[in-house]
């Protein structure tokens, strides 16, 4: 498969770069500048190579630098912000500070070389997205402009012979206009690329190359009905059937119908060997009387591990523990020297105690968008890939104060309607999360003639890519009428309903 070399050099967007370049049917992998050599990205025949952008000032010597042979490796090489930046400096430019002054946001590109190949269908005057304070005052010989903004003398840079390009917005943001055109042109102009990686076919060879590394072997996965271990689930299911074991511990904390379909989709449907545990009752004695959030989802989770590992032991020795980690998981930051691998184990502090010989993480190279693509590929329900995200304490974290069965009760009520009302949005409508959470403090209401004393349910709805900042969604009226109404008409317990207006920061997403 041909392979994009993410060069990094701690930038803020160097995901979404590889992302860009996946979804052009390119596979690209990021690595951080001081933890591959030159001599290793010669071997691993990448190719091109994307340097992305980074907070520095390269003219500081402690900034992050490359071994400028690479400039010479016969490699394209395509600097983008930072990167362009760097690739100037290497090359015997000049890069200068441009005082108070700096270029942000939407800016017009004007193109001076249209018939530069990285510019192809694109038009003399665009928006780009700008973000540095640095620029290119001079080029080294080979090197010319080719494209220019008001401020920045060089916005776009080449030295065709060698194939080195450079540009100084960002591309990879949705706010570059042609940012997508100018990758495709860099790997299909400029790299040559045939485009040879479809997520689904690329999902088979995963099957296939499991197929072969665990044959024979036995393998338990810790299934929560989350989108990374179902994808893992089906995936394994795929290479080595039954010789897969699905361990699905119920805490009792799930949504209305989550546990049920769990189970219908991978036992019923998949005939998978899945082992449905259903503990509610044992994690709401651990959590009687608890009202600390933090308390809380310790409990949870400790509780989750001591289930877990009681059905493994019960299964005795296995060889493999699979888990759903996933590229972000993995992926190692340019930022600095300190760079540390986030390793994000689902089913943390097992390896201590069960007993199994390696670990498979299959998805280990996939984004979250491909996750879900590989998930439908192989056949799983719509609702299950499409999942927004749930926190693995559930609604442990959704339950203010004391948490208890009839609360519990009330709670997936209320969140079944709230979510079914904004279901009927279309796709592109709905927030990125939106949910119920059932507050400890009671309000007066009139039903009929009777006065009730009922919980204040409060709906939660929030607009975000990451969900590190989120804004409060502006959902319309009516569907909050809709679920105001119905869930005051349908779920006993509940006399008042809130929509939460907060956004984060200050507030967070949960309420807990
Ligand atoms: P906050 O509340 O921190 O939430 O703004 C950000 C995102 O993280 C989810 N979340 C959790 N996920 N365990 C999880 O697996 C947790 O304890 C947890 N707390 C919050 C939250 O649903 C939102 O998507």
């Amino acid at each position: 498969m041909e392979k994009i070399l993410v060069l990094d050099f701690g930038g803020q967007y160097d995901q979404l770069i590889a992302r860009r370049v996946r979804d052009l049917h390119v596979y690209a992998e990021i690595r951080p500048y001081n933890k591959i050599t030159l001599q290793e990205i010669r071997e691993t025949g990448y190719v091109g190579i994307i340097f992305t952008g980074g907070p520095n000032s390269v003219y500081n010597p402690a900034s992050p630098h490359y071994d400028p042979e690479i400039l010479n490796a016969g490699i394209p090489i395509l600097g983008i912000c930072y990167g362009c930046q760097l690739m100037a400096y290497m090359a015997g430019g000049t890069v200068c500070d441009a005082g108070e002054s700096g270029e942000y946001g939407r800016t017009e590109l004007i193109v001076s070389e249209p018939e530069n190949p990285l510019f192809g269908g694109i038009p003399e005057k665009s928006i780009c997205w700008m973000s540095h304070k640095d620029f290119i005052s001079e080029l080294q010989e080979g090197f010319r402009v080719t494209a220019v903004t008001d401020q920045c003398p060089t916005a776009a840079m080449c030295n065709a012979e060698k194939k080195l390009y450079g540009i100084q917005f960002h591309p990879e943001v949705t706010h570059s206009e042609y940012g997508q055109r100018v990758f495709s042109n860099f790997l299909y102009k400029i790299c040559g690329c045939a485009g040879d990686y479809i997520v689904e076919d690329y999902t088979q060879q995963i099957i296939e190359k499991y197929r072969r590394e665990l044959a024979g072997k036995k393998v338990l996965l810790a299934l929560s009905g989350g989108v990374d271990s179902s994808v893992t689930a089906a995936l394994l299911h795929a290479a080595i059937g039954d010789d897969l074991i699905c361990v699905f511990v119920d805490h009792g904390l799930l949504r209305k119908g989550e546990g049920d379909l769990v189970e219908q989709t991978f036992k019923g449907r998949f005939g998978m060997n899945l082992i449905r545990v259903n503990a509610g009752g044992r994690f709401l004695a651990k959590l009687s009387g608890v009202l600390d959030p933090e308390a809380k989802r310790k409990i949870i989770g400790e509780e989750f591990i001591r289930v877990f590992e009681e059905e493994a032991k019960k299964i005795g020795h296995v060889n493999v523990l699979a888990q759903g980690t996933i590229y972000p998981d993995i992926i190692e930051s340019g930022k600095g020297d300190s760079a540390v691998i986030k390793s994000h184990h689902n089913v943390g502090g097992l390896p201590d105690v069960i007993s199994f010989d390696e670990i498979a993480e299959p998805l280990k190279d996939l984004f979250k968008d491909e996750v879900r693509k590989a998930g439908m590929a192989l056949g799983l329900p719509y609702e299950l890939v499409w999942r927004q995200p749930f926190p693995g304490p559930g609604l442990g974290v959704r339950v203010i104060g004391d948490i208890t069965e009839e609360k519990l009760v009330i709670l997936r009520d209320a969140d079944a309607v709230f979510r079914e009302e904004v279901d009927k949005l279309p796709q592109e409508k709905r927030p990125a999360q939106y949910f119920a959470v059932l507050t400890d403090t009671r309000s007066v209401g009139v039903m009929g003639d009777f006065r009730t004393y009922g919980y204040t349910v409060v709906l939660r709805a929030v607009d975000t890519d990451d969900f590190m900042s989120a804004e409060w969604s502006r959902l319309p009226y009516e569907v909050l009428e809709r679920a105001s109404s119905r869930i005051t008409n349908e779920v006993p317990g509940i006399s008042r309903v809130v929509y939460d207006v907060s956004s984060k920061p200050p507030a967070t997403v949960e309420w807990l």
